[in-house]
């Protein structure tokens, strides 16, 4: 990214009407990092604790006891927090603004009926024999069902787990066997960019995988009417379990330290993890987040356009937006349905204030030209935001120009599953803008850049972006194997978490991400180890070997470029290669569709059999000039025959 480039200093009507200004950014930081034990649990007052906390940080990153504990003390529902405290002064207000895929289809759930369904549905949990601390594994389309599953859970302190709907039967199965669920719940169809997808048939086809006996409950909504197989005892229809329940159910008291939820992303290494996160540090870090970085007022509405699969719906769909008792939009569809101008037309139609999304999304209508917005106007919008990958200045520019007619700061908001909520982002009211700049630590975030050998390094430059200490949305574990939470996070530097990204810090501290620095890509946004690709293609028959690289794409951020050995008795024919991409999309799901297969007749390794994924990165990239030391590899001419036939020259 290029040195060169505007600033967009904060703007004064902002400033004198937004939470946080310039100094009281700069006060609050500083109080945050010098006294945390302070400044947490004044935050924590934001909370409705049935039991207020007395201990507010137990926190430790050392190796050799890596423990974070956060108002360990205290306890709370969540559930309540998002609901029924709201009742008494916005009952009525809008909770959730629920716009379908189809642009006719639209409903609101004030804060009183959001508390009703959810009700109903905690004690239909109840009657299944779902109890505290159970896993209930959602795989839901972009409903408000989904939203009342998770805090139906939440409620009688059952632990959700959500599998993201474009994800494959495996996945599913994967998740049900690693947290022991013995509840799901689904649909029986969702619908995207009118088209639908059957996932009760992914259920199905996922409880036929060894190891998921353990699950013997599946509550189907149904979205479409499309048919469905069932199995009796098994399979509930939801409206069924909910129709005669109370709307009244009480809120399970939980400690603060009571998982909350688990979930899956992916690694540099092996199978997806469950990341743990926990109720009372989760939710005091969502709602200050969701407040100060988008600005949120009372009575606003605010869209963010993730899926609840990922950790931006559960943090900033659900709980941050209604722990503030906001008004959170829902979209089911897809940007691009059925016209390209949809996004607009729903800030438009729903009158959205805040509207959050992912750089991917912006370069897709930018690829369209300006003209792509013009069935709105926008006028409602005073604030963008934007997540999941570096947005490159470009499309910053082009989101500010076209998408906030100019007049809406973009908040740049770099973090991860892990860490639960926004980590590095403009305060819109405190933060001159630099385009492609995530910019400042959120208040309690002490960021750092090291060396490979896990050095400090200060002022202007680049290095592994790592965190000093600890915050309370952090997450806790990684489900059922803590030993691997220790080792992926806290073994690469001692006494730091590391993030897997790289930075660089410029002369004014302002952080840009650079992306990442392990075996993790990001396309579109979505995170994907090279190496469950990898295990899902050495499983077809033809495929010896396989190895699995990112490359810059103009919409995606970066796109999958896969080498494939194949065994001596198979045809490198293009047909192989569409089947390739099928069974990769099948195994894991469409995200992970390979956008280019090369045929290589050798991997470039070194002596003892490790692939040097470095240079097959530049190859792919087309910077074949750049390669670096090949001296070491155990078979140098394996290199020229895959520069020869690279796919993109
Ligand atoms: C990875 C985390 C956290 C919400 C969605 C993704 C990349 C995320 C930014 C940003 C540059 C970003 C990082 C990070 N990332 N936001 N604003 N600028 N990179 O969550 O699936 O856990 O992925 O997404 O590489 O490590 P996730």
């Amino acid at each position: 990214m290029s040195e060169q480039q505007n600033v967009y200093p904060v703007r004064d009507d902002f400033a004198a009407n937004a939470w946080a200004d310039q100094e009281k950014y700069q006060a609050m930081y500083q109080q945050s990092v010098d006294d945390p034990e302070g400044f947490w649990a004044d935050q924590a007052e934001r909370i409705n604790w049935i039991k207020k906390p007395t201990k507010i940080k137990h926190t430790s990153f050392d190796i050799n006891n890596v423990d974070i504990r956060w108002f360990e003390d205290g306890t709370l529902n969540v559930s309540a927090n998002c609901l029924d405290r709201h009742l008494e002064a916005r009952g009525d207000q809008p909770a959730i603004i629920w716009e379908g895929d189809d642009p006719n289809d639209s409903e609101t759930i004030t804060y009183r009926q959001l508390h009703e369904r959810t009700c109903k549905l905690a004690n239909a949990l109840k009657e299944m024999g779902v109890a505290k601390g159970d896993v209930v594994t959602l795989y839901m389309p972009m409903i408000p069902e989904a939203a009342v599953a998770m805090l139906a859970c939440a409620r009688i302190g059952a632990i959700h787990s959500v599998v993201f709907g474009g994800f494959s039967p495996d996945a599913v199965a994967q998740r049900v066997i690693g947290a022991d669920s013995k509840l799901v719940i689904t649909a029986d169809e969702s619908v995207r960019g009118g088209k639908h997808v059957p996932l009760k048939d992914n259920v199905d086809a996922a409880l036929t995988r060894p190891g998921t006996e353990v699950c013997t409950k599946v509550l189907v909504v149904k979205r479409t009417g499309g048919d469905v197989e069932w199995k009796d005892g098994r399979d509930v229809w939801y409206q069924d379990a909910v129709n005669h329940q109370s709307t009244d159910c009480a809120a399970e008291e939980m400690g603060a330290e009571d998982p909350l939820f688990i979930l899956y992303t992916s690694g540099s290494t092996g199978a997806p993890k469950g990341l743990k996160h926990t109720s009372g540090g989760y939710l005091t870090y969502a709602a200050m987040t969701h407040q100060y970085v988008f600005d949120y007022k009372e009575g606003e509405v605010y869209w963010c356009t993730a899926d609840v699969g990922w950790v931006t719906g559960h943090s900033y769909i659900i709980y941050g937006p209604l722990a503030n008792g906001g008004i959170t939009l829902m979209f089911e569809g897809v940007p691009s349905y059925p016209t390209h101008g949809r996004m607009g037309e729903i800030v438009d139609k729903h009158k959205v204030s805040i509207l959050y999304t992912a750089p991917t999304a912006v370069r897709a209508l930018m690829a369209h030209g300006d003209n792509v917005m013009d069935s709105s106007t926008r006028e409602s919008l005073r604030l963008l935001g934007s997540v999941g990958e570096p947005i490159n200045p470009e499309a910053w520019e082009w989101f500010y120009r076209v998408i906030g007619n100019e007049k809406c700061p973009i908040v740049d908001t770099w973090w991860q599953t892990e860490t639960g909520g926004i980590m590095i982002a403009p305060l819109p009211g405190a933060t001159d803008l630099k385009p492609g700049s995530a910019t400042m630590p959120f208040f309690g975030v002490v960021p750092a850049l090291v060396d490979n050998e896990g050095n400090e390094l200060k002022g202007a430059t680049d290095g592994n972006l790592v965190i000093m200490d600890s915050w309370p949305g952090q997450a806790r574990s990684i489900w059922n194997d803590h030993d691997r939470f220790v080792q992926t996070y806290f073994s690469t530097y001692k006494g730091m978490y590391f993030t897997g990204d790289g930075a660089r810090r410029d002369e004014d501290g302002y952080y840009w991400i650079t992306g990442r620095v392990d075996d993790v890509l990001n396309v579109s946004g979505h995170r994907m180890g090279t190496a469950e690709i990898e295990s899902s293609l050495v499983a077809h028959e033809a495929v010896a070997e396989a190895a699995v690289v990112g490359f810059p794409h103009d919409i995606k951020g970066q796109g999958i470029y896969i080498y494939v050995t194949l065994n001596d008795n198979a045809e490198p024919t293009d047909e192989l290669k569409k089947e390739l991409i099928k069974w990769v999309r099948k195994d894991i799901g469409p995200i992970a569709s390979p956008d280019i297969i090369q045929w290589a007749p050798g991997l470039p390794k070194t002596r003892s059999g490790k692939i040097m994924r470095r240079i097959l990165r530049k190859i792919a990239a087309n910077e074949c000039d750049g390669l670096g030391d090949t001296s070491t590899l155990a078979d140098p001419s394996v290199v020229d025959d895959l520069i020869e036939h690279r796919a993109i020259k």
